[in-house]
């Protein structure tokens, strides 16, 4: 059966999995959090809808921008993330509310937001017109779309050309498939998903950012337990071909990382923006 989250990370005890994803997911994203929330043209006040939330980094920034006359709502498909962000949701903002729901199934009117921001989720949706539609009918008539997806192929960013080689040495085809869903949106997929779903004004431009890692050895091992990819190495080969994983990953980016074990690593990401 079609997995209907395309990210499906589980927790194995109480909140660690998302835990990790939330810890060794920061650096990651970020710069992209960032440029999505700037790319949304959000103002205090506004409405935000953040479309597969995970644990919550862009609606914490957009709720920081909208300020205490706005509103933050946050969706996603997993239990796990929404318990997770809930708890990682700082009370000095406005209430964030987070609510599951899947994407092509939002829980709100027509009109509901200024603004729909998506960080790294579209390319994970089963049907990303769906969802987009979806997106388009709780957007007020001039509100704004704002979304980031890692652009494709994997060797646009040397640390997922490395991941790739560890899920193709020590992985599945489940592991395999999980790792290229992540990276399965270019550009004109996403123009043509965000045109048939009645947006107008896209844009599409390629956004890098240099991130800085102390201790990449850690990185490497911490966010490969914190994606779905990961989680199957792991789960079909036991911890030590999770080790071995991790250590292709290291390996790969040796090239990359100062003796003091630091790496700085470039990550490229599509940007899309769209008015409704
Ligand atoms: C790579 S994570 C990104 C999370 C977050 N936006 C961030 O910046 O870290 C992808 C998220 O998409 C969610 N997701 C995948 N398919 C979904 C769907 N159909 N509807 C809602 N959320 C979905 C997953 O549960 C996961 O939390």
């Amino acid at each position: 059966m079609a997995d209907p989250t395309g990210f499906p990370l589980k927790d194995k005890a109480a909140h660690d999995t998302t835990e990790h994803y939330e810890r060794y997911s920061a650096p990651l994203m970020a710069p992209f959090v960032t440029a999505v929330i700037e790319a949304a043209n959000l103002f205090p006040g506004a409405q935000v809808l953040d479309l597969a939330c995970g644990t919550g980094f862009v609606a914490r920034a957009a709720a920081a921008q909208v300020g205490p006359t706005g509103h933050v709502a946050a969706v996603d498909l997993l239990e796990d993330m929404l318990r997770t962000a809930a708890r990682h949701a700082p009370r000095m903002y406005p209430d964030i509310e987070f609510t599951l729901a899947s994407a092509d199934k939002l829980p709100y009117p027509d009109g509901s937001f200024d603004a729909v921001v998506c960080q790294q989720g579209l390319q994970l949706f089963p049907d990303l017109e769906a969802a987009l539609t979806e997106a388009a009918r709780v957007t007020r008539p001039g509100g704004r779309f704002a979304a980031t997806a890692w652009t494709p192929p994997a060797d646009r960013s040397p640390y997922f050309a490395a991941q790739l080689k560890a899920v193709t040495d020590h992985g599945t085809p489940e592991a395999e498939a999980r790792f290229a869903a992540s990276l399965s949106c270019p550009a004109d997929r996403l123009t043509a998903a965000l045109t048939a779903a009645g947006f107008h004004d896209i844009t599409t431009r390629e956004v890098t950012f240099a991130i800085a890692f102390q201790d990449f050895a850690d990185f490497a091992a911490g966010h490969l337990a914190a994606v779905p990819w990961g989680q199957s190495i792991e789960e079909t080969g036991g911890p030590a071909r999770f080790t071995e994983a991790a250590e292709t990953i290291r390996g790969a980016l040796a090239p990359h990382t100062a003796p003091d074990g630091s790496a700085t690593l470039s990550f490229t990401s599509t940007l899309a923006t769209a008015t409704r």
